[in-house]
Formats: structure tokens, sequence, C-alpha cells
């Protein structure tokens, strides 16, 4: 049985964990004090996802899992294999899913609607975990060495509509130049970083153009498939980042 987490003593938790991910908005006004993500509203995820069941592909934190939830969800399965650690986090700065029970305890959502697995996108299959209306794949492409593999898993357990977020190519190549340097258009590219080359993190092995990752998309199954970029001008490798939704029936 869990017990409430006091409001007085929630700063202090909150405090006490070495690593925030993400600013998640907790019950008395407490936030987080991570810095992801930079743009909510740029994801374009409905408000209203009343009734919608959710998953949300390397949670982390829990943020948008959260979100779905606030959004009306009827029902969230957060995954993650924690095997991301930006390039530079130690091992005790990742705590599995500390960070996320802990939230949502706060926020007093139970379990059997709010659950999280430890298990990596490969292994989703709707067997293991049913279908659902909504898939969230947030922040994770690039860190996959089968990025069409997983997008192929998670079509198979994805009724409706997937929202991506991913680094893209178009306003950054290491191999063209650097900052600025990409494949804007339509060039469907996808970038290989078999070390460090993309921000310096030995988990980012591929950026696709938006235009491959719309293309990408929709070889997986999604048939109404709209892109978008976080902004037509970035100042910087974060801000290089773009958008797919797609939706299964038109
Ligand atoms: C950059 S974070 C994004 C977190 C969150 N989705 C967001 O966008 O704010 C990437 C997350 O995906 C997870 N991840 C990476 N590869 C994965 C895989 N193969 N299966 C499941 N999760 C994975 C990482 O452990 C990490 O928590």
């Amino acid at each position: 049985m869990h017990l409430p987490i006091q409001s007085d003593d929630l700063q202090a938790q909150i405090d006490s964990f070495p690593y925030w991910y993400h600013r998640i908005e907790l019950p008395g006004g407490h936030v987080t004090p991570g810095w992801a993500p930079m743009a909510p509203e740029a994801y374009n995820v409905p408000q209203d996802l009343t009734g919608k069941r959710v998953l949300d592909v390397g949670a982390w934190d829990g943020f948008w899992s959260f979100e779905a939830m606030k959004r009306g969800a009827a029902e969230v399965v957060a995954i993650d294999d924690f095997s991301d650690f930006l390039g530079s986090l130690g091992n005790e700065d990742r705590k599995a899913w500390e960070n996320f029970d802990f939230c949502r305890e706060a926020l007093g959502y139970p379990e059997s609607q709010c659950q999280r697995i430890e298990m990596s996108v490969y292994e989703v299959n709707p067997e293991r975990l049913g279908e659902f209306d909504i898939v969230f794949c947030f922040g994770v492409l690039y860190h996959l060495r089968y990025p069409l593999l997983a997008l192929d898993m998670l079509s198979s357990v994805c009724k409706d509509e997937i929202y991506i977020e991913t680094a893209v190519c178009d306003d950054f190549s290491p191999y063209q130049g650097g900052f600025g340097k990409g494949y804007p258009g339509a060039q469907p590219v996808m970038e290989f970083y078999p070390n460090n080359e993309y921000g310096n993190n030995n988990t980012n092995w591929w950026a696709p153009s938006l235009s491959c990752l719309g293309l990408m998309t929709m070889s997986a199954g999604w048939m109404d498939v709209e892109v978008w970029k976080l902004t037509e001008n970035p100042q910087a490798l974060p801000h290089c980042r773009g958008f797919a939704r797609g939706k299964k029936a038109a």
C-alpha cells in the first residue's frame, strides 16, 4: 500500500533525487527541476485524450505519460530500457523508475491505469502489451540501432496515431560541415553516427532528415503522415529536431 506523499515533504523529496530530466508539475505548485521537454506545445499532442490507451516509449521521468493522464487518457503504459545516459550521466544519476514512481504517486495515478515496464521498444508486441490508440515515441528514434524495426514493432500495437519527436539532420550534419549544414528540402537521407559524432553521445546512432522521418513513418504502416520542425531557424544543436504524426485510418 502506498501512502500519499505530504505536500510539505514533496520539495525535499524532489531535491533528494540526483538528476531530473523532465520538468513535471506536481501538486502544490512543485515542479521537478529538469529541462525537458523544451517546447511541449510543438509536439502537437491533442489536449483531449479522453478514454485513449497510450503507449509512451522511452518515458524516462514520465513527463509525457503523466501529460497523457492529465489530458484524460484511460490508461498509459510507459516503457524504457534505461540505455540513454546523455553521453555523460553516471549510473548513480539514473534511478531507473524511482523518479517516475515518485511523480506517479505524488499525482495520485493508480498503477493499474499508469503502469511502467522496463523493456526495449524491440520487445513491444500486441501479445505482451495489447493495442493502443496512441503511441508516443519522443526522443528515442535516434538512439536506436534499428529505427525501422522499432517503428514496425510500434505499428504492430498501434490502432490509430503515432507521435514521433527526434533529432533530424536537416540543419546539422557533422559530415556536411556541422551546425547550419545538413539536408534541407526533401532529401530522404538518414545519417549514421558510429561513434560520438552526434552530440558527443555514443548512444546516438542515426538522424533522419525530416522528409526521411515522414517516409519511414509511412513505410511502417501509418497512412496519413504530417511532419514539421521544432523551428525553421535553429540556433543550437538541441533545436535541430523534427516531428511526425501518423494516422492509421484516414
Ligand atoms: C532522450 S530520452 C527521451 C525521454 C522522453 N521520451 C522525452 O522525449 O522527453 C530517450 C529515452 O529513451 C530510452 N530508450 C533508448 N533506447 C530505448 C529502447 N531501445 N527501448 C526503450 N527505451 C529506450 C532511454 O533510456 C531514455 O529514457
